[in-house]
C-alpha cells in the first residue's frame, strides 16, 4: 500500500515538471519568434548610429510637461521646466552635490527651462520616471528610477539613492526657437 502512494506521489511530480519545462518551452519560444524581428529591425550599424541626430520639436511640450523619444537609439527626455522647478533647482548648493552642476551648467544660456537629458539611469541603466508618472516616488522632484530608488532633482542632478552621477545631457543645440538637433 505505501509502495502504490509513492509511485503516485512520483508520478505526480514528474507530470509538473512536464507541465513547467513545456511551459517554459512555449514561453521561449514565443519569445524567440517575437524578438528577432525586432532586434533585426532595431539594430542599424554602428556607422548610422554614430551620426545619428534627434530632432525634437518643442512646440507642444507646455511648461511641466515632458516628452519621451530616442537618441542613438536609448531614451531621450525633454522637459519644459516650470518657473517653480527652475527656482527650486537654482536655490540648491550646486557644490555639494554628489556631481556638482548647475542648472545653467546644463542647460543653453537664457533657455534655462528647456531641459534636455538622456533617460538611462547612471546606476544600472533603467528608465527612470518623470514627475508625476507612474510610481514616481522621487523626492525631489524631478525623474525617480524604480529599479533601485534613485532620486532626480527638477535639473535632473543625482540627489539620493545609488546611482553615481546625473542624467547626462547630450550635445545639443538649438535650430530655432521651438526646435532642437541632439546630436
Ligand atoms: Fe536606476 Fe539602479 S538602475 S537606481
Amino acid at each position: 500500500h505505501t509502495d502504490s502512494q509513492g509511485l503516485a506521489g512520483e508520478d505526480g511530480v514528474r507530470r509538473r515538471d512536464f507541465i513547467n519545462i513545456a511551459a517554459v518551452s512555449f514561453a521561449g519560444v514565443g519569445a524567440v519568434a517575437v524578438v528577432i524581428p525586432l532586434v533585426d529591425q532595431m539594430n542599424p550599424s554602428a556607422d548610422v548610429l554614430a551620426l545619428a541626430s534627434t530632432e525634437v520639436d518643442l512646440t507642444a511640450i507646455q511648461p511641466g510637461q515632458a516628452i519621451k523619444t530616442t537618441f542613438r537609439a536609448q531614451p531621450l527626455f525633454v522637459r519644459h521646466l516650470t518657473e517653480k522647478e527652475i527656482a527650486e533647482a537654482d536655490k540648491v548648493d550646486a557644490g555639494g552635490l554628489r556631481d556638482p552642476q548647475t542648472l545653467a551648467e546644463r542647460t543653453v544660456d537664457g533657455k534655462k527651462q528647456w531641459l534636455v537629458t538622456m533617460g538611462v539611469c547612471t546606476h544600472l541603466g533603467c528608465v527612470p520616471l518623470g514627475a508625476g508618472e507612474g510610481e514616481n516616488k522621487g523626492e525631489f522632484g524631478g525623474y525617480f528610477c524604480p529599479c533601485h530608488g534613485s532620486h532626480y532633482d527638477t535639473a535632473a542632478r543625482i540627489r539620493k539613492g545609488p546611482a553615481p552621477k546625473n542624467l547626462e545631457v547630450p550635445k545639443f543645440a538649438f535650430t530655432s526657437d521651438t526646435a532642437i538637433l541632439v546630436g
